[in-house]
């Protein structure tokens, strides 16, 4: 059940990368639930269709496109596909990434750059080709799903870390740059998000949950990334650009990591 009018993306076309698992499928259904036709690329041709199938189910109009959005060729087919099938492009959602948690000192070269490759050449090269394609002259929304790295040092995540904090630099010179022809342009930085197969992984690395230390007490559901996505591109936040917001249950403002040890603390503190 969505707190959103079911039409308020009516008759509006959005791309989302990556938009075949995870997070981004969830963004991909709830654009599409609001009444946006909805077009998901990624590496996967298998994972496409699967994820394609659910959303036809929903009664989503959708497209899936195979695309490396490291090549700038392919993203360009997308855009050409998009716009030959509905002739607009409303909305990008900038959500595919690579990521394997790891310590710097075990990261490739080649490692390193993969990684920077997919999470900011491929946003820059998303971003830059749908503005030349289309949001130059008609506006849109641009949304660039990053993680809540930004001022400080992430163990295990050096690449990742190093990308999204680009990306995140992105969002804001890209709003910035594009404000004048229409174009708005935020980011989301999602915590921990249960059922993702880049926490999955790391918290197999870790031997951890990575839930247990968020004030909130929880790991974040993928629905909850998607309607702040949906706030970001709707109406309502039509004033708002530049931003990078994180959706993290306040982890990222715990600056002293008490969060999971309260309860124990507070019991034991003497009463006043
Ligand atoms: N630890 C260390 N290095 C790793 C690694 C790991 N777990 N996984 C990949 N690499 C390195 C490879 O070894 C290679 O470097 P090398 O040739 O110097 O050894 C480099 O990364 C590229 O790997 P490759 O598999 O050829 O790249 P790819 O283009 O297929 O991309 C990634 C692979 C990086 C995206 C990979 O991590 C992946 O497939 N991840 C799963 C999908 C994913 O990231 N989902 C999003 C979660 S948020």
């Amino acid at each position: 059940m969505s707190v959103f009018r079911e039409d308020i993306l009516q008759g509006r076309v959005a791309v989302v990368t990556g938009g075949a698992t995870g997070i981004g499928s969830e963004i991909a259904r709830t654009l599409g639930r609001h009444g946006a036709r909805v077009c998901i690329c990624s590496r996967k041709s298998g994972n496409l269709e699967k994820a394609a199938v659910d959303l036809e189910a929903d009664g989503i109009e959708c497209l899936w496109l195979v695309c490396d959005i490291r090549l700038p060729d392919q993203v360009q087919h997308v855009l050409d596909e998009v716009l030959a099938r509905w002739g607009r492009l409303d909305i990008l959602v900038n959500n595919a990434a690579g990521n394997f948690p790891a310590p710097l000192s075990r990261i490739s070269p080649k490692g390193f750059k993969t990684v920077v490759d997919i999470d900011l050449l491929g946003t820059y090269n998303c971003s830059k080709l749908a503005f030349e394609a289309w949001l130059r002259d008609h506006g849109g929304d641009i949304v660039n799903i990053s993680a809540p790295f930004e001022g400080k040092g992430a163990a295990l995540q050096a690449h990742v870390a190093a990308a999204k904090a680009g990306v995140d630099s992105l969002t804001r010179t890209c709003a910035v740059e594009w404000g004048r022809h229409g174009v708005r342009v935020n980011g989301v930085m999602p915590g921990p998000i249960a059922d993702t197969e880049g926490v999955e992984r790391f918290d197999a690395a870790i031997g951890a949950s990575g839930g247990s230390s968020v004030p909130l007490g929880r790991e974040g559901a993928r629905s909850e990334i998607a309607s702040v996505v949906l706030f970001l591109v709707s109406e309502a936040a039509s004033y708002v650009s530049g931003q990078v917001f994180a959706v993290d249950g306040a982890s990222t403002v715990d600056q002293l990591g008490m969060a999971s040890r309260l309860a124990e603390l507070e019991a034991a503190w003497p009463e006043r």
